[in-house]
């Protein structure tokens, strides 16, 4: 199968979206002037060019494409090759209106922005299929294809009567018989009862609270939708290009794709990144979804996209201060990225995005982002040999689920206080303090290789995810199940006792008495540290360690923290002191160490392969001590005993002592 690795050729992959529809061709030498001075080796072009290719039903202007792909290969630049499918013309709606999502109230979704398109719609299918065909057929052969790219963040959804008429076909494939389905999704409550396949909807307006199996398995069928829509353009390009590696870019944490399903499906798994500069945690942030691309990729990845300063559609958008990009970027790079790749180019004039950066902002070339764009792109170019296609050891895994996060995240919970990204986000934040390198992983998969396994919040686990969890600590692993896990099986039932007997078991807790979520703003006491969100009345097993008990209110004396052997229940969320200090003690009890110890404040080290980054997250300068003589790959500097760095600095290290 071709692989990233068949794209970059050893070395990073270096550029973004292009988008010279917008602009006049004269543009387009300098483009490719400038693209040649910082470096980039790689462009995505036709990602919103459909009305451009097919001006009206059935045309096709490929001259300009074809131009510009011979002018990247002229200039030694691969193309990333979008199938335009993600914003199909006016024409369309106006000739074909079911083309059109509908919302839940039934109402229309326009043309006019992008993206409106029902992914049930056998017109639309049609439509994207031909194009497909054309486009894979013409540049099949040309020496600048490098990756195929389908359609752009695939996010609709539509409750219109044909998603209805998909949405049916798809719950047969899964029930087989009404019945069925009336007991999963147990419609005896409410009077829910259905007597034919014909009366089911999807979930719809309605007056007061829908059936919870019916929103989860429409989320299901959703994303299920949409990869048949992927899957469509997909076959078609891989069939002209089997050599030609092909991905789709998702929003990363993004509710509406199940992206564990949806990375078996691609040759490439990228993904598209914006933390905002001015959220506090945002490093982590960018470190967390880093850590989860890689674990969907199973190795190194594509950052399709990021900003090389502000995005737009934030309440107030935050430029990226200097230096903030260069280090975001080789954050991602020391997390496995392959790619470092921006929307867009060259900032739009006109159009809803004329106020989000490019590599090449208003401010043109002599413009501070650009210059930084530059020394970027040389920068990779430095290191792009060493570290592409090297792997990120990590010896603790986090559990993570769309199918929990779908059922979790509805009406009439304990608390709508819970956000499941949230949980995550902590959880992952306490082992990046804790200089842990961590991968994501599904509830069923192997863990065997892993030497701990968090579960911040899994509230809905499979019989099989429950016996793999059992037989990974049988086998010796170490688990962290957070509060709220283990709740509801596959169909949404909550399980008997309130949380599954074998979790229970493996955790140490005899009785799950009631959850006590917490208000806003609130904290509970406990043993040793404070606490939010969330909290339990738990009686523990007679055999099992108390490690913290609950402290003062209704709770006082009870279990907060339960330890049975190799498995700990956390049952609150502890504030960020300490749930790294918990997670950091279990991990190290369990043998997983940090990548290195005595960091400075504000610096993350990373080991790929045989290098060790260092990023320093700080405005300040620290030193760093290292152990033996390396080299600094950046600049070519030999470091013996320590290294400085200053603002948001980097280093490289080879030869290091890991
Ligand atoms: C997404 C899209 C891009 C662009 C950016 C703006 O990632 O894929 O087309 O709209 O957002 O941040």
């Amino acid at each position: 199968m071709p692989s990233l690795r068949d794209a970059a050729r050893g070395r990073i992959l270096f550029g973004g979206d292009y988008n010279p529809e917008q602009w006049p061709e004269e543009v387009w030498e300098d483009d490719v002037r400038l693209m040649k001075d910082a470096g980039v080796n790689s462009v995505t072009l036709g990602v919103f060019s459909w009305a451009k290719i097919e001006p009206r039903p059935g045309a096709r202007e490929f001259g300009w494409l074809d131009r510009l792909m011979d002018l990247m290969h002229t200039h030694g630049i691969g193309v990333v090759l979008a199938t335009p499918t993600a914003s199909p013309p006016p024409w369309m709606g106006a000739e074909h209106p079911e083309t059109l999502p509908r919302g839940e109230d039934g109402s229309v979704v326009w043309y006019g922005s992008r993206q409106q398109f029902c992914a049930s719609s056998p017109v639309y299918r049609r439509h994207a299929a031909a194009l497909t065909e054309d486009l894979a057929a013409r540049y099949a052969d040309h020496p600048a294809l490098t990756v195929w790219h389908i359609n752009n963040e695939y996010c609709t959804h539509c409750w219109c009567d044909g998603t209805a008429a998909h949405f049916r076909r798809w719950l047969r494939d899964r029930y087989a018989t009404v019945e069925a389905l009336n007991e999963a999704w147990g419609t005896a409550f409410w009077s829910q009862r259905y007597d034919t396949w014909e009366q089911i909807l999807p979930p719809r307006k309605a007056q007061y609270m829908k059936n919870p199996t019916q929103v989860l398995d429409f989320k299901r069928f959703t994303s299920d939708a949409l990869m048949e829509c992927y899957l469509a353009e997909r076959d078609i390009v891989a069939r002209h290009t089997p050599q030609i590696p092909v991905t789709t870019n998702f929003m990363p944490l993004w509710s509406g794709q199940d992206a564990w399903a949806w990375s078996a499906q691609e040759d490439i798994v990228s993904v598209d990144v914006y933390p905002d500069p001015k959220a506090p945690q945002a490093a982590q942030y960018n470190a967390m979804l880093a850590d989860m691309t890689r674990s969907q990729a199973a190795g190194p990845w594509m950052l399709m996209e990021q900003a090389a300063g502000p995005v737009n559609w934030r309440g107030v958008n935050h430029p990226k201060p200097a230096g903030l990009n260069r280090l975001w970027s080789l954050q991602s790079v020391a997390r496995g990225a392959d790619a470092v790749c921006y929307f867009q180019w060259r900032q739009s004039r006109q159009g809803a995005e004329k106020f989000h950066s490019g590599m090449v902002t208003h401010a043109g070339e002599n413009g501070r982002t650009f210059r930084e764009v530059k020394q970027l792109g040389a920068e990779l170019a430095t290191i792009g040999e060493a570290v592409s296609g090297a792997d990120v050891p990590s010896e603790v895994a986090i559990l993570h689920d769309w199918d929990s996060w779908w059922a979790g995240a509805q009406e009439g919970r304990p608390s709508r206080l819970l956000d499941y990204t949230e949980i995550v986000q902590s959880w992952h934040r306490a082992l990046w303090e804790s200089g842990i390198s961590t991968e994501f992983a599904r509830p069923e998969a192997d863990l065997s290789r892993f030497r701990m396994v968090a579960v911040p919040q899994l509230y809905l686990l499979t019989d099989a995810a429950i016996d793999n969890l059992v037989a990974y600590v049988r086998g010796g692993g170490t688990l962290v199940c957070g509060f709220f896990s283990g709740i509801a099986d596959a169909d949404d039932r909550i399980r008997p006792g309130g949380m599954d007997v074998r979790m229970r078991d493996l955790c140490g807790i005899r009785t799950l008495h009631e959850w006590w979520p917490l208000d806003a703003d609130t904290t509970v006491e406990c043993d040793g540290f404070r606490a939010s969100v969330w909290s339990e009345e738990l009686e523990a097993d007679p055999g099992a360690e108390v490690v913290s008990a609950y402290r003062g209110g209704e709770l006082d004396g009870l279990p907060a923290v339960v330890r049975n052997d190799r498995a700990y229940y956390v049952s609150t969320l502890p504030e960020p002191d300490a749930l790294r200090s918990l997670l950091g003690r279990v991990a190290a009890e369990a043998g997983a160490v940090p990548v290195l110890a005595g960091l400075p404040e504000g610096v993350e080290a990373v080991r790929r392969g045989d290098l060790l980054f260092l990023l320093h997250h700080g405005r300040g300068s620290v030193t760093v001590p290292v152990p033996g003589a390396q080299v600094d790959l950046l600049t070519g500097a030999a470091v013996n005993g320590s290294v400085d760095l200053g603002r948001y600095g980097v280093a490289v290290l080879r030869g290091a002592t890991l």
